[in-house]
């Protein structure tokens, strides 16, 4: 494959041209990706990176048949959807099939973002509420009226939040206000979302909307306990608000035993809107809003027309129905459940070994792994994930960290992922585990160093936090040999930085 600029160009180019407007994985040392095949991403040298956390190429990257089904109607047809065509037909009525039946009506979109905007609007028109229910931590896109609702971007300060937009505590039974231990967290945290709707009201305000992930994602791969969501819609439906559940990241099987993740909570629990989107094109834009006739027809008959110019293109429908082709030939949702369970099992091993694991927490191949400096309080392993993150790169793993303190790691890669991958990614995990805590132990006593040799540049706030972590260099530092350090507290200014993060 021909390269048109040198890694060192394409970096320089990048910078000039598209600097901070974007975001890099890996900005101390970034990756240049030139192909990919299922699970697997090909530098410009040929190596291979396996990847553990693109949830969007969901059947695999470039799947012969998704690619095949794009070639062949765009030499075909594309065009807007004013005009009757099958795709987008068949398309909706393949969707709404794995629906319970009162999602009956969609909305077709370009991105997670678009479906959660007009998701909002068909929530507001309804009743003509205004206020709406978000999670703390929450991610639900990048436009001006998400980025209100998404605390994970609008940094909590009071005065950033506006009054229309109320937060509740994250359903996180591990580090949130209720957890594990206590007698009933779901009605907890429900009643969290109830005193909201009361103080609303009492200031005269109405709710229109409750929204969440069927499962946190940005917010740190987060499990809302059973029984969560019946009772919160329970109290925003009584509230006359409606439930939106965003399956952007989390829909498509991902969870292996139910192709949608809230069906998870129970045959009860029906949201009134469903927004999905990155997997649903494998990597073609292509996103949707599923609601009710009722909640439909409220918004067409407020004279509101809704169009967009390229949602539900004969195109992006037919990559669509060969995603959604694909997930059924290859049982993709039985590979989840597998191969998920089996890597479960090995990080619990792990986790059985290793301090710093402080929890695994997932469901089918949506995983997270949360890193702690000590298991009792909880505390964070911000710089220690960070560090795990880049020596993985330098085993040819790609893995991010999120959260609000960035120490969890994600895992939710295309559900083509085998057991072997599993093995492999928790061998290499497994090592670089035993050297850092091997050289935590002797945190006391040892003095600043800088002279690390890392395989993998790492961003300098990681590299002075954080340890050589060959075998060696721990043994040195054990007999005294070496004056090595690493684990000083992390500074105010690397909590700060946001480097193997991201939104998706
Ligand atoms: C849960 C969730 N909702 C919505 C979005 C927005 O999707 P998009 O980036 O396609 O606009 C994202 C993106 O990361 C997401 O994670």
């Amino acid at each position: 494959m021909c390269e048109l600029y040198s890694k060192q160009d394409t970096l320089a180019l990048r910078e000039r041209h598209i600097g901070p407007s974007c975001k890099i994985f890996f900005a101390a040392d970034p990756i240049k990706i030139m192909r990919a095949r299922g699970q697997y991403m090909f530098d410009e040298k040929g190596e291979r990176y396996l990847d553990c956390i693109n949830n969007v190429a969901h059947v695999g990257h470039c799947h012969p048949e998704v690619v095949k089904a794009a070639t062949k109607q765009m030499e075909l047809l594309n065009t807007n959807s004013r005009f009757l065509h099958d795709n987008i037909i068949e398309f909706a009525k393949r969707l709404t099939a794995t629906l319970p039946q009162k999602l009956s009506v969609c909305y077709f979109t370009n991105s997670g973002s678009e479906a959660n905007d007009l998701a909002l609007c068909l929530a507001r028109q309804f009743r003509g509420h205004q206020d709406v229910i978000t999670l703390d931590h929450a991610y639900h896109g990048h436009l001006s009226s998400l980025i209100e609702i998404s605390p994970y971007k609008f940094q909590k300060g009071e005065d950033a939040k506006r009054e229309s937009v109320h937060v509740a505590p994250a359903p996180d039974t591990y580090r949130g206000k209720y957890r594990e231990d206590h007698e009933d967290p779901s009605t907890a945290y429900a009643d969290e979302v109830k005193k909201i709707i009361d103080e609303a009201h009492s200031s005269g305000r109405k709710i229109a909307a409750f929204i969440a992930e069927s499962m946190q994602s940005c917010g740190g791969q987060i499990i809302p306990p059973a029984g969560y969501f019946q009772k919160v819609a329970e109290h925003v439906r009584k509230a006359g608000g409606v439930f939106i559940a965003d399956e952007v990241q989390v829909g498509f099987g991902r969870v292996g035993r139910h192709f949608w993740s809230f069906r998870m909570h129970g045959e009860d629990f029906v949201p009134d809107i469903v927004t999905m989107g990155k997997p649903m094109g494998n990597g073609h834009p292509i996103s949707c809003v599923v609601t009710t006739k009722e909640i439909a027809e409220a918004f067409s008959s407020s004279g509101m027309e809704y169009f967009n110019t390229y949602g539900g293109n004969p195109v992006s429908c037919a990559v669509g129905l060969a995603v959604l082709d694909v997930i059924e030939k290859e049982n993709l949702q039985g590979n989840a459940v597998r191969v998920g369970n089996y890597l479960i099992e090995l990080l619990n091993e792990q986790k059985a070994k290793h301090p710093l694991i402080g929890d695994i927490r997932g469901v089918g191949l949506f995983i997270g792994i949360d890193l702690v400096k000590d298991r009792e309080n909880r505390t964070p392993a911000t710089a220690e994930a960070q560090h795990v993150i880049y020596e993985m790169k330098g085993k040819g793993i790609l893995l991010s960290a999120d959260g609000p303190h960035r120490n969890v790691l994600k895992i939710k890669p295309p559900m083509c992922f085998t057991e072997e991958d599993a093995k492999f990614m928790v061998d290499h995990l497994d090592g670089i585990l035993t050297v850092l805590e091997e050289v935590m132990d002797f945190k006391s006593g040892i003095e600043v160093s800088e002279n690390t040799d890392y395989r993998t540049k790492m961003p300098k706030e990681a590299r002075v936090e954080l340890p050589d972590l060959s075998a060696t260099k721990a043994r040195e530092i054990r007999s005294g040999k070496e004056k090595w350090c690493v684990l000083r507290p992390a500074c105010p200014a690397q909590q700060k930085t946001q480097d193997v993060r991201a939104e998706c």
